[in-house]
């Protein structure tokens, strides 16, 4: 969801005025993900590195993920939205703490589409604290050296029973994984669009999912019909 600060300049206003409106577009996208029948939809929404940003713009990024929860967790809800957080949790404030737990217990049974909220989120990170947990494993005797493979690894990361990404977009124009789901991305297609997050909407998704159709994909095999 790249291009807040951009979308904002443009316009003389603050950046924190940008991911006000980042929100409203996060609103329209989850609604759209669902009409569209997407199962499981990722957002980055606070990434480990953000913390270096000025404090001014943390505390309006951590205000607005509170407001949105507050305010919409029990319209997910009825929508049927099961909401997922990955990032890690160890050194967030309680209130925030408190405030994704319960989105996830509330939603827990929804079946309609997964909203994964990236928070506090790196993917070298989420590895690291994959291998961790392992480790903590392998010395308790759980888990054996030689049963270490890349099933094990998936199934210890924050993503645990979340299916790759078929399709990673970025707005904004910019080029670059930035640290996101670097692991289970191995085998996504990726959509850069030149459109800022704030103004991303149910068309531009739309023509996202249209350029994704138009992709053909091998897993490093070769196409069905170059094989037939
Ligand atoms: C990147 O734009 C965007 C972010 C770092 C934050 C995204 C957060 C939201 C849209 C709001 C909160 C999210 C939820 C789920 C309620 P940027 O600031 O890097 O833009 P720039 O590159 O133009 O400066």
């Amino acid at each position: 969801m790249d291009g807040n600060g951009r979308w904002a300049k443009a316009r003389g206003l603050p950046r924190t005025m940008g991911h006000r409106r980042g929100v409203e577009a996060v609103r329209e996208t989850v609604r759209a993900a669902g009409d569209f029948g997407i199962e499981y939809l990722t957002l980055f929404a606070f990434s480990s590195e953000n913390w270096r940003r000025p404090r001014e713009e943390v505390d309006e990024l951590l205000r607005l993920l509170k407001i949105f929860i507050r305010r919409d967790l029990a319209d997910l809800h009825k929508e049927g939205v099961r909401v997922r957080v990955i990032g890690a949790r160890d050194n967030l404030s309680p209130d925030i703490l408190g405030l994704l737990e319960e989105a996830e217990s509330l939603t827990r049974n929804n079946q309609r589409t997964t909203l994964v909220i990236a928070f506090n989120y790196g993917a070298r990170d989420e590895v690291a604290r994959a291998v961790r947990r392992i480790a903590a494993k392998i010395s308790s005797g759980e888990v054996a050296i030689d049963a270490v493979d890349a099933e094990c690894l998936d199934a210890h990361l924050d993503t645990a029973g979340i299916p790759d990404p078929d399709l990673i977009i970025r707005t904004s124009g910019e080029l670059r994984l930035s640290n996101f789901l670097l692991w289970q991305a191995a085998y996504s297609e990726f959509v850069f669009l030149p459109c800022l997050w704030p103004d991303f909407d149910r068309d531009a998704l739309a023509q996202a999912l249209a350029e994704y159709a138009s992709r053909s994909r091998r897993y490093g095999g070769i196409a069905r019909e170059a094989a037939s």
